[in-house]
């Protein structure tokens, strides 16, 4: 009999569900994967970028991109967070309002044109004391940040010695960090060993990291032989220095700065006519994914110590910086290869990668 690991149920604190007649299958394969509940991204079409009323096609609010989201069966979920889309029509008057009325967790920053979908997006000098951000660090609403520096180039967008996300986390949150000493701050998909030191550097409970799937298991070759581009996500998966710096964040012992957040974006056309989309699908797959990668960094997930490290990055460092529960209920693993079912039509990561899963949910 393979080892059965059993942990509390997990939250995955960075996913993407869109809208339209596929949510309901994004939402089935998360369900699927012992996930508990979710932090839905507010990057969709339109952006989720008020917090309540009437959608429209400039908007749609936090009230009823949510309500869609319970009704495609994320009512299964023990807790559902929609972060509203900073946009230059943000007002520190919204935010206030929406944290007093309990709808407004989390805010989401978004570098312009950086990534999917984040057109609307303020550049990030533009933030830093600003009253909205001073607003969202008066109420206590937690700021999520895609940390890439927005507007380079060629080399000065990704080589060797700096990328834009490296580039954000030495330039930019030093000052963010110092300008909003309250402000309680999510590093999502953090991809370098410069993010880490900035987030290892903060305060624990202040600053904390999401970190997905395939920036613990890949690095940038993995993505250019071959031109891997179920692989391409954004940020990019970076070098091999990186993805250490990664595991050993995931992996030290009694760590509590780092949580789950796969980042999991489904695109049904992954090639378009202007190049790729960014996002790699891990709906069904990614505690399993996540094994993978604890295993890799040398974890062993029979021992007690193994099973805490997985357990405090998948289901409790989240929920506790969030201030929400961690699950009552558990799901298992083993340690088997039986493949991972999943009902929306997406090429997932390990079809993409052509790997096969390790962990087998039970
Ligand atoms: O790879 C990515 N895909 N990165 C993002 O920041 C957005 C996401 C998406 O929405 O597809
Ligand atoms: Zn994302």
């Amino acid at each position: 009999m393979s080892h059965i690991l059993e942990i509390p149920k997990w939250f995955d604190l960075h996913t993407h569900f869109r809208q339209g007649e596929l949510v309901a299958s994004y939402i089935s394969d998360h369900l699927e994967m012992g996930c508990a509940g979710a932090l839905a991204m507010p990057n969709t079409l339109p952006p989720v970028s008020k917090i309540d009323g009437e959608n429209s096609e400039h908007g749609w609010s936090i009230e009823s991109y949510r309500g869609m989201l319970l009704e495609a069966g994320g009512d299964q979920f023990e807790e559902l967070i929609v972060p509203l889309y900073l946009t230059k029509e943000t007002t520190a008057q919204d935010i206030e309002r929406g944290a007093k009325s309990g709808q407004l967790k989390a805010a989401k920053y978004y570098p312009p044109h950086g990534t999917t979908n984040s057109a609307h997006g303020v550049p990030i000098e533009n933030w830093i004391g600003s009253d909205v951000l001073k607003a969202i660090e008066a109420n206590e609403v937690i700021l999520c940040l895609h940390g890439e520096q927005h507007g380079l180039t060629g080399a000065d967008y990704f080589d060797s010695k700096h990328t834009a996300e490296s580039k954000f986390y030495q330039n930019w949150m030093p000052k963010l960090r110092d300008t909003h000493p309250g402000l309680k701050m999510v590093c999502e998909h953090i991809t370098t060993e410069a993010a880490v030191a900035f987030v290892e550097s903060s305060v624990e409970g202040k600053v904390a990291a999401t970190i997905t799937p395939q920036h613990l298991l890949y690095t940038v070759g993995h993505l250019i032989q071959g031109l891997r581009y179920h692989l391409y996500c954004l940020p990019i998966v970076k070098f091999e220095n990186d993805r250490e710096a990664l595991r050993q964040a995931v992996t030290k012992p009694g760590q509590s700065r780092f949580f789950a957040g796969t980042d999991s974006a489904p695109h049904t056309d992954k090639v378009t006519e202007c190049g790729c989309a960014a996002g790699c699908y891990t709906g069904g797959c990614a505690p399993q994914l996540y094994a993978m990668a604890f295993e890799e960094a040398g974890v062993n997930l029979a021992t007690p110590e193994g099973i805490d490290s997985f357990r405090r990055f998948l289901s409790a460092n989240g929920p506790e910086f969030y201030g929400f529960p961690v699950s009552n209920e558990t799901f298992q693993m083993v340690r088997e290869r039986r493949g991972a079912t999943k009902k929306a039509p997406v090429t997932s990561l390990p079809e993409g990668m052509g790997l096969e899963l390790e962990w087998a949910i039970v």
